[in-house]
């Protein structure tokens, strides 16, 4: 534990043993309590405790009792047969299957409590997904000229509403896009002082930084001074002059604190606080809670309660039953739904460290190499094998970073075997690039 995490407590003494097994601080006996879990969740997440020491530590506490056994097993077990074959075809190969999408789908409008759902396509902007969420009765929220394009074309037809939320856009975007009849999200003072005819006599919402950013990595938080999203409370009611000069109409606060949050409470706070600022400004009859909403990852991490949340939000609607919620999610619709396949190119032993290359790297899904997020890899055509050798799994990208997994325990992997890299639909291809020009994944639409 850095000092940093220690804050301003002070440690009296701390020590390792010779076996590395065990460090002992001693501290004052009223911050013990607090510190425990905290250090606790600081050696798993740092990966102290590597996958083969499981011998030592033995089993941990969820593995024991089991809390999240709801969990179902992931749709790719039973397609193995078909996802192999799809390997052959190409690989890196990102394979998406949209039964699991209309299931999130259904899934998140059981939340009676939201009035209306927009998809957040930054994060996999397939058309065929795009087709399957509209279906699902979900508005799209795009951020750019590109993603507007890409709704418009995939849905044509379709009836949708278009949410606009870009951030540091150039003024050509916003003049598009307000001659259009999609809703728009300003987020700061210099589009209503510089360029206010561009949206007179429209109904804008403005994006609010509440102060505080949430998510699975410093990265994907977007809110505080430190964050470049979001208006300031501090200049609201100099927004609410400018709109008013101008006579643009704010109709709603809008608020993404964060990606891949776990806590119901999250989603409460924020109705709670858009609300009683709501009630301050007249004009507003929608609050736009962002997206955010998690999938669990590691096994120790908890599914979102999805009925707990409507209820969280009901209560707060009860007291507000002049609002309309919206929102906005991205990886809950697709995150599970989508898996990358890549093919085993060689392995390499150092010292005590295995390698296993493939031919998917950090060019093709960088959320390893930028967030350090874990990923369940599988060997595919070795499923069932027994998990006999510690390595780490790599792509083929010149930059250290390049590694899609630490630490995995897997069966023994022979060039040519295929990996299977889970929970890769959400910010997968989109955020993929041409670096070192090897050139993009193939995507599939089971
Ligand atoms: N609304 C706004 C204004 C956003 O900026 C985002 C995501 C969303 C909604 C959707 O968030 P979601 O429900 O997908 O968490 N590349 C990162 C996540 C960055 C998200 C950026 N904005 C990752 O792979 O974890």
């Amino acid at each position: 534990m850095s000092p940093a995490e220690f804050g301003s407590l002070r440690a009296h003494l701390i020590s390792q043993s010779s076996n590395n097994l065990n460090l002992t601080f001693v501290v004052d006996e009223d911050v013990a309590a607090n510190l425990v879990p905290q250090l606790h969740a600081l050696l798993i997440k740092a990966e102290a405790m590597r996958v083969e020491d499981a011998g030592v530590f033995g089993p941990s506490w969820q593995d024991l009792y089991k809390q999240d056994a709801a969990r179902a097993a992931p749709w790719w077990r039973a397609r193995r047969d078909e996802l192999l074959a799809l390997a052959r075809e190409a690989t890196p190969h990102y394979v998406y299957d949209l039964a699991t999408v209309r299931a999130r789908a259904q899934a998140l409008r059981s939340i009676t409590a939201i009035d209306r759902w927009f998809y957040a396509s930054k994060a996999n902007a397939h058309p065929a997904v795009l087709r399957e969420i509209a279906a699902q009765g979900f508005g799209m929220e795009c951020v750019s000229p590109g993603e507007l394009a890409r709704a418009h074309e995939a849905l044509g037809a379709t009836p949708h509403e278009v949410l606009f939320t870009p951030n540091f856009a150039p003024r050509a975007e916003y003049v598009a896009a307000a001659a259009t009849n999609v809703h728009l999200s300003l987020d700061n003072l210099h589009q209503l002082a510089q360029w206010g005819e561009v949206f007179r006599g429209r109904d804008i919402l403005v994006r609010l930084d509440l102060g505080v950013g949430r998510g699975h990595h410093d990265k994907v938080k977007t809110g505080g001074a430190k964050s470049k999203f979001g208006l300031a409370l501090d200049e609201l009611a100099d927004f609410l002059r400018l709109a008013a000069a101008h006579e643009v109409r704010v109709v709603g606060l809008h608020a993404h604190l964060g990606s891949g949050i776990l806590e119901v409470a999250h989603w409460k706070e924020v109705a709670i606080q858009l609300a009683s600022l709501a009630e301050r400004i007249g004009s507003v009859r929608v609050l736009n809670l962002g997206g955010g909403f998690g999938v669990p990852a590691r096994g120790d991490e908890t599914a979102l309660d999805l009925a707990a949340l409507d209820a969280a939000l009901i209560e707060v609607m009860t007291a507000y039953p002049q609002f309309e919620l919206w929102s906005e999610p991205g990886r809950y619709l697709i995150a599970e739904a989508g898996v990358l396949l890549a093919r085993v190119t060689q392995t390499k032993r150092k010292g005590e460290t295995r390698y296993v290359g493939v031919d998917a790297g950090m060019h093709t899904l960088i959320r390893p190499a930028l967030y350090e997020a874990w990923h369940e890899i599988v060997n595919l055509s070795r499923l069932d094998a027994d998990a006999t050798e510690l390595v780490q799994i790599v792509g083929p990208i010149c930059e250290s970073g390049d590694v899609l997994g630490n630490n995995r325990l897997l069966p023994r992997a022979q060039e040519g075997d295929v990996l299977l890299i889970a929970q890769a639909g959400a910010y997968g291809a989109v955020m993929s690039s041409d670096y070192n020009l090897r050139g993009r994944a193939q995507e599939t639409v089971l």
